[in-house]
Parts: C-alpha cells; sequence; structure tokens
C-alpha cells in the first residue's frame, strides 16, 4: 500500500530565532558562498542543533525505520529571495551534517551542489547530451552512486530541497524501501543469467557557472555489476544511469529494466508531494527514489527550478558480484 510520510514541520518560532542567530553568524555574508567555510558550516550545524533538537530526534526516527524524513520549513514573510535561501540552505545544511558529512562539490567546493535550471537551458542541455538532467525530463527509480577512481560507492545519506518550482504541478516524489522488495531473488536471477557486469550510462554531473555555460565532471560510463554487496555481505543494487543495448547484451539490458520494473511495481511506495522549502533527506543504502515530472511551467518565466542536493561523503563499499 503507498504511504504519505510524517511531515515534519520546524515552528515558526524557532525558525525565526534560528535566522536572527544566523545573521550574526554569516556576517556580511549575502549569497549561499557563505557556506563553503568550514567555520560558518560548523557554527550553523552548531545552532541547529540549539533550535531543533526533538525535530531532529523526529528525522532521525523516521531515517532509521522508514528510510526518508520530510521537513516543511515555514515561511517568515519579511525575507527577501536572497535571505530565503540563506535560510532555507543554512536550515537543510544544519540538519544534513547532524547525520551525514556532506561530500564538498568538486567544482565549487561548496558541501552541496545548488542545481539553477532555466527553460532556454534545456536546448543547450539536449545539444550538450545532458537531456535527462532536465526538470521536464522522467527520472526512474534508482540510487545514488559516488563514484571515485573508477569505483563504484554508495552514499549512505543524500538530501535534497527545492527552493523554486516553476510549475504548476510538480507531481510526486517516490521511495520505495529495498525492504519491501525482493533483493534475494534478484540475485538469484542474476546467478542464473551469468551476467558479470553492465555497462552502465551515468547520468551526468553538470555544473552551471555563474555565465550559463555547463561543465561536467565525473565519467560517463562505468562496468559493474548491477547487484552487488557491501561490506558486510548485504545485497545491494547499483541501479544509476541507464544501460543501453548498444553496449550491452540483449539480456542486460532486460535484467536492468527488470529490476527497475520490479521497484516501479512496488505496492509498499512512499509518496512525497514535491513542494519549496520541503526538505527531503533519504538512507540511499537501503532504498530507491524517483521523481515525476515536472508540469505545466509558469508561463513568462525563464526560470524553472531551484534546488539544492547534497551526498554523504560516508559511504557503503559496493562490492560487484
Ligand atoms: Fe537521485
Amino acid at each position: 500500500m503507498s504511504t504519505t510520510p510524517n511531515i515534519i514541520s520546524l515552528s515558526r518560532e524557532n525558525t525565526v530565532s534560528f535566522r536572527e542567530k544566523l545573521v550574526t553568524l554569516l556576517d556580511d555574508y549575502k549569497t549561499l558562498d557563505a557556506y563553503r567555510s568550514q567555520d560558518i558550516q560548523h557554527s550553523v550545524t552548531k545552532s541547529v542543533s540549539d533550535f531543533f533538537q526533538s525535530d531532529m530526534l523526529l528525522i532521525e526516527a523516521e531515517l532509521n525505520h522508514e528510510g526518508i524524513a520530510v521537513i516543511d520549513v515555514p515561511e517568515i514573510n519579511e525575507l527577501d529571495a536572497a535571505d530565503d535561501a540563506l535560510l532555507v540552505v543554512g536550515l537543510f545544511l544544519g540538519l544534513f551534517k547532524e547525520f551525514a558529512n556532506p561530500n564538498i562539490n568538486p567544482i565549487d567546493l561548496m558541501p552541496f551542489t545548488l542545481h539553477e535550471a532555466a527553460h532556454s537551458d534545456s536546448e543547450k542541455l539536449d545539444n550538450a547530451g545532458f537531456g535527462e538532467i532536465r526538470p521536464d525530463a522522467k527520472l526512474g527509480f534508482h540510487n545514488d552512486g559516488l563514484i571515485k577512481e573508477n569505483t563504484v560507492s554508495i552514499p549512505k545519506y543524500i538530501g535534497l530541497v527545492n527552493l523554486f518550482i516553476g510549475y504548476e504541478n510538480p507531481g510526486n516524489f517516490y521511495w520505495v524501501k529495498s525492504s519491501s522488495i525482493s533483493l534475494d531473488s534478484f540475485a538469484e536471477l542474476f546467478s542464473e543469467a551469468e551476467q558479470k557486469s553492465a555497462v552502465v550510462q551515468l547520468t551526468p554531473s553538470v555544473f552551471k557557472h555563474t555565465d550559463g555555460s555547463f561543465e561536467k565532471y565525473g565519467i560517463d560510463t562505468i562496468k559493474t555489476s548491477l547487484i552487488g554487496k557491501n561490506e558486510y555481505g548485504e545485497l545491494r543494487l547499483f541501479l544509476n544511469g541507464s544501460v543501453n543495448a548498444d553496449k550491452n547484451s540483449e539480456s542486460t539490458v532486460q535484467f536492468f529494466n527488470y529490476l527497475k520494473n520490479k521497484i516501479q511495481e512496488s505496492e509498499e511506495k512512499v509518496i512525497v508531494p514535491q513542494k519549496e522549502r520541503r526538505i527531503i533527506f533519504i538512507k540511499n543504502t537501503s532504498g530507491f527514489h524517483a521523481r515525476d515530472i515536472f508540469e505545466s511551467p509558469f508561463p513568462d518565466l525563464d526560470l524553472s527550478r531551484v534546488f539544492v542536493r547534497s551526498m554523504d561523503s560516508n559511504v557503503e563499499k559496493y562490492i560487484p558480484f
């Protein structure tokens, strides 16, 4: 049965107090660049702990039981967009750092990646071969991987928050826990099929510079097994990007699609309506996530979506079969 998660709504009073503290911590900073500083990250995390201790307990309980925690940040009316982004991202970062250690984005050295999408980017992204990261592209069930030196690992936690959604119908975010699907049966099928490895076309990591140009980082493809184990011998899947017929046997492509469909068909989906100021944390090692296509863009507005995403640098090793 599909469920909606408990939504943890931060109190307005605590959010206002945190914001007052944040102003003193950030000094003259007016942009998210403030959060590049380790000292500021540390102070922000400390004051998030002070103001949101009971919320933190709820978040950790949700992550442990459900594998997903959803937190809504109240609006403070008098803030302009820049101050509001500092507030929401400060809360996001401070809460995330309570249980994770954000990976540093290699391009701008920030503890998260800020994605600003515009409709006018879509054609540029398509032409550059990055079409699948467009907000209006479909993103099926997957888990997030961290690839360093051609080795796959699975970040323990992922966090994301939409600062702006320029669509009438943003649809849902979905979460399926591994325990609700039969990983064991996948492993049996896998050994029968004797598919030792697949060439996975990775979803590109693209950084948008302030001049509007795009830079892709990381590798395009990796050869690995779709099923593996972590260092404790627990079954894990690597379901990222796509497995295409041009680089794989037909049976490997079929197996990849089979895995994705099995997750898609799970009756135990957690469904979270996507909205601005809604922080989503997932325990990436214990399930798979997807989102709907964003539909009905606001008319006459080029900006389509602004969101922040962070992945944990604490990882599980992924040991291919
Ligand atoms: Fe993802």
